[in-house]
């Protein structure tokens, strides 16, 4: 046996005697990938984490997916195998900013993309993910909504209702930087392909996608399509599972720079370390937590497409 191989085993023995779930978002390296109990986007992993027996969650992603089990999960204990996976966008905005834009618009509900803090979270009336914005924006029934932190998501709801919304200027540099003259280049390459973006991307790379999903939404969609051939404009880690799920078609990258390098820092050396060490645990202070997760648990109550 290869010395990955041994670690991929010994993880899952440790797992298994510890009773924990291993979660991983669909941006991390295959190997992690792989071996963990659930993959899936931002939305799908928090409610896995609500519903979980298991006394360990092992979060492969960032700081803010570990907390987001935490605030749903107080009871567990939470790990992150890298301490210092984080996320450009979420530390774009702090609860003082917060605070400071909501004063700017008094009484607007305030809708906050998972991407944040869980301070950012607790001064939030409502949580969205990239796979149910729409449908939450749509759902505080206020003609005004302000949604933080992210400009491109908010964005593309802005486009799909006719409430007006005020955004924060964050953003995913990872996303962001993808440019019109890039996607084109790809077009051109694959013309029969069908262009399927997240909408953490600039609005003038959203006008030229054939579909804008969450990352679960894009395999979900590559699964049931017809089409042969993609070209995907998201953090490239979403490469795997999309060819791993459907052998018979391809998938290009609309640019090889998507690459969030806090989303590669987890490797099967920290994943065991962390398992054998309990620790870096994630723990939400019990006063932020509470409102934190009255803004997830009023998201989860928004009926899913
Ligand atoms: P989703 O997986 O929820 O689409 O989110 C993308 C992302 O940027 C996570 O950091
Ligand atoms: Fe944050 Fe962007 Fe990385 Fe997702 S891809 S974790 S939004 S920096």
């Amino acid at each position: 046996m290869d010395n990955k191989q041994a670690m991929i085993e010994e993880i899952k023995a440790l797992a298994k005697e510890k009773n924990a779930i291993i979660l991983a978002h669909n941006y991390q390296i295959p190997e992690i990938q792989d071996l963990a109990d659930l993959t899936g986007d931002s939305l799908a992993l928090s409610i896995q984490a609500s519903k979980t027996d298991a006394d360990i969650i092992v979060f492969c992603g960032v700081h803010f997916m570990a907390e987001a089990a935490s605030i749903v999960c107080p009871d567990k204990k939470v790990i992150i195998p890298v301490k210092d996976a984080g996320c450009a966008m979420a530390d774009m905005l702090t609860a003082q900013q917060l605070r400071e834009f909501k004063a700017q618009h008094p009484g607007v509900p305030v809708v906050t993309y998972v991407n944040s803090s869980a301070e950012v979270k607790a001064e939030s009336d409502i949580c969205c993910t990239s796979a149910n914005a729409i449908q939450v924006v749509k759902w505080t029934k206020s003609q005004e909504v302000i949604m933080t932190p992210d400009r491109n998501l908010a964005a593309w709801v802005r486009r799909h209702t006719d409430q007006t919304v005020y955004s924060w200027n964050g953003y995913c540099p990872i996303h962001d930087e993808l440019t019109v003259e890039a996607v084109r280049e790809a077009m051109k390459k694959h013309p029969d392909a069908i262009l399927m973006a997240h909408p953490e991307c600039p609005e003038t790379v959203l006008e030229l996608a054939h579909v804008v999903r969450s990352t679960s939404g894009m395999l979900k969609y590559a699964k049931e399509s017809d089409a042969k051939k993609f070209i995907v404009a998201t953090e490239i880690g979403l490469l795997h599972p999309l060819k791993k799920e459907n052998p018979d078609k391809e998938f290009f990258e609309a640019s090889p720079d998507m690459l969030c390098a806090d989303m590669k820092k987890t490797g099967l050396k920290e994943l065991l370390a962390a398992l054998k060490n309990e620790e870096p645990v994630v723990r939400v202070e019990e006063d932020v937590r509470k409102k934190a997760l009255k803004a997830v648990e009023r998201m989860m109550e928004v009926p899913r497409d």
